[in-house]
């Protein structure tokens, strides 16, 4: 079991010391370490059972150091910078000598964040080192969105997990390659393609890789998983092979008459986009733990955040 807390000077004092602390950043909960520290930065491999090919997020403060760790940093990366940070954008850019291979997976460019969550933004105030940290979760699950749901998986791995409440956002950043011409959309996120074409008028290509070579290993087809099966097929198809009790429904705004009450879980009732963001994962960990053999999902509107979370349920059905 690990504590769960506020203590920041015990996080300070445990990342210091080469352990991983999970921490809570608006989008989903990380499992942090001193990115500059080799021994650190394995074990957030070893208790991810993440594959060393997948390269690590840096989280930092705010921009006073990125020269330290980046080189050759294009004008826009500013006005990116100055339009929604510190925020749900990661940043691809070219690496300096700085940053270990361990980090990047040998990719001469390296992901750069600054978050938003104020316990962690405390936190990384008081480090003089930089925080790699991807998402608090075994490789290939559903990311946490709470510090109970790190306590779940990973509670028994690590001493200290922050608590700075349900993530804001609940899903993952937005990536985007700086280093590109044209520049590239690697991973869909709160922050939506049409938010970062308002603030810098060149030309953006969505790359949403799920070949076994993307340029963003993490974003593999097969991600994001509950352990039950997942479907976006039509309720009535499914009741050819289940029976009603045997299948939950993850609802859009309202229930439906096919399916027992208790088995539906409704994203947002008032039909916020931004709201069902905030609750998809929670809920897909809630269904995936009902005694039920398949889990429903209704479409989601493509609208802003939509199209993150729908990127993601293709993920978790691949
Ligand atoms: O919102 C987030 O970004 C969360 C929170 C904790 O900050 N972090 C997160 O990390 O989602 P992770 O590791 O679960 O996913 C980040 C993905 C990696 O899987 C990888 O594909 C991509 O970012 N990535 C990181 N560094 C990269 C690099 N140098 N080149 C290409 N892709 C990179
Ligand atoms: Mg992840």
């Amino acid at each position: 079991m690990a504590v769960i807390n506020t203590d920041i000077v015990f996080a300070k004092k445990l990342l210091e010391e080469g352990q991983l602390v999970a921490v809570p950043t608006e989008t989903v909960y990380g499992l942090a370490a001193n990115a500059l520290n080799e021994k650190a930065v394995g074990l957030i491999f070893s208790v991810k059972n993440r594959p060393s090919y997948d390269p690590l997020i840096i989280h930092l403060y705010d921009h006073s150091q990125i020269e330290n760790f980046c080189q050759n940093i294009p004008p826009i990366f500013y006005d990116l910078y100055n339009a929604f940070c510190p925020g749900p954008i990661s940043f691809l850019l070219e690496k300096s000598a700085s940053i270990p291979d361990q980090i990047t997976a040998g990719s001469t460019k390296v992901a750069i964040r600054f978050p938003k969550n104020t316990l962690f933004r405390k936190l990384l105030k008081k480090l003089d080192f930089p925080v790699a940290a991807p998402s608090a979760n075994p490789f290939g699950y559903i990311s946490p969105t709470k510090a109970q749901h790190v306590e779940d998986q990973l509670g028994a791995k690590i001493e200290l997990i922050l608590d700075g409440g349900s993530s804001k956002i609940g899903l993952e950043s937005t990536i985007i390659d700086l280093t590109t011409d044209p520049i590239k959309l690697l991973r869909l996120g709160a922050i939506s393609k049409e938010d970062i074409s308002e603030v810098i008028n060149i030309g953006l290509e969505i790359n949403k890789h799920s070949s076994s070579k993307p340029d963003a290993p993490g974003m593999l087809s097969s991600h994001y998983s509950p352990r039950k099966k997942l479907s976006t097929k039509s309720i009535d198809s499914l009741l050819h092979s289940y029976s009603k009790d045997q299948i939950a429904c993850i609802r859009y705004k309202q229930l439906t008459k096919l399916i027992a009450d208790d088995n539906q879980l409704i994203l947002t009732p008032s039909g916020d986009i931004n709201e069902a963001a905030f609750h998809f994962f929670d809920y897909l960990r809630v269904a995936d733990q009902m005694p039920i053999s398949i889990i429903h999902i209704e479409a989601i509107p493509t609208e802003g955040i939509g199209a993150a979370i729908n990127d993601k349920i293709q993920r978790a059905i691949a």
